[in-house]
């Protein structure tokens, strides 16, 4: 019986090997022609599904030719800014930004294939959406106040706002980082009368006026659950009768979910629809004022709830 398992975990063993191998080799040979072609993008993405965690630091030594700010995945890896989905790498996918040099160009186009990157591009057209609909209910020609939980670069406002000739939001943008803020001012810088920024936690920050929308999107997925109701429960009560409060947070199916832990370094809370819709009971907000939106993959899930 010993003699039947140790062969048995013998042989795996050697599956294992012959799988690292096989990935090293494969590795190897990308790093030579400097990244790999659409052909071969699955390929890495099974292979990269097949690591197991001893294997995870040899793994980033092997890669580490690539994983400096200079390519999108080792810009979330080295993290420049001191902490992972800041403004600057988001803005890069939202430019489907691809590095000219050609030592990164091929990483950057591999990057921006992957199903969470473009989810993340789905995300800000559902803003997009999400704002123009709040912009069209209601009383015509009244100002409506939006709040913005982790505004970074704002491009999904500077979007909606260029193409709504008849807007009547204003927004108010929170966002820790002041290196965000300066950068979000400088592209809106046509459209400040209409943006206050704020310099602040969301987790102190107290508003002072009630909204008829509340968007958050690439920043609840930073926190426990404990600190996502937190925050849904206090921003809730700033909702205006008939407002809404909507949070984006990664669905628990995201495929890309291996590939950003490893190579990224990138780690969320990926959260299901039955998560979400439990953390709004748990905030005290009732059924019939709740429930879960996705942008076109699924990847991407956003919790309304109305006042
Ligand atoms: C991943 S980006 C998302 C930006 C934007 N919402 C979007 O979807 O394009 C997250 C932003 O939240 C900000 N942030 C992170 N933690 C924060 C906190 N506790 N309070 C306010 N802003 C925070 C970061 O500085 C960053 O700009």
């Amino acid at each position: 019986m010993i003699e039947k398992s140790t062969t048995l975990a013998d042989s795996m063993e050697d599956i294992h090997l012959a799988e690292r191998e096989q990935l090293y080799q494969f590795i190897k040979e990308l790093l030579e022609k400097h990244g790999p072609d659409p052909g071969e993008y699955d390929t890495i993405l099974k292979m990269v599904d097949l690591i197991q965690p001893e294997d995870v630091e040899i793994f980033r030594v092997i890669m580490k030719p690539i994983l400096h700010p200079g390519t999108i995945i080792g810009f979330s890896f080295t993290k420049p800014f001191g902490y992972n989905g800041d403004f600057f790498i988001i803005e890069k996918i939202y430019q489907h930004y691809v590095n000219p040099d050609e030592k990164c160009c091929k990483w950057d186009q591999f990057f921006h294939y992957l199903p969470a990157a473009i989810a993340v591009v789905n995300r800000k057209k559902l803003a997009i959406e999400q704002f123009k609909r709040i912009n069209e209910n209601g009383d015509k020609g009244l100002q409506k106040n939006v709040l913005i939980l982790g505004s970074g670069p704002a491009n999904e406002v500077n979007e909606y706002l260029q193409s709504t000739p008849h807007n009547q939001l204003v927004f108010d943008m929170i966002d820790l980082d002041q290196r965000a803020i300066d950068y979000a001012k400088s592209k809106n810088r046509e459209y400040l009368s209409l943006l206050n920024f704020m310099n602040q936690n969301v987790i102190r920050f107290t508003p002072n006026k009630s909204y008829n929308m509340i968007w958050s999107a690439g920043l609840f997925d930073y926190f426990k659950d404990k600190h996502f109701v937190f925050l849904l429960k206090k921003f809730y009560q700033y909702l205006a009768p008939g407002g809404e409060m909507i949070i984006g947070n990664f669905n628990t199916n995201n495929p890309s979910r291996k590939i950003m832990e490893i190579m990224g370094d990138w780690f969320l809370y990926h959260r299901s629809e039955e998560e979400l819709m439990q953390f709004a009971h748990q905030a005290g907000i009732s059924l019939d004022k709740t429930e879960v939106l996705a942008e076109p993959l699924g990847i991407n899930l956003f919790l309304r709830v109305r006042k």
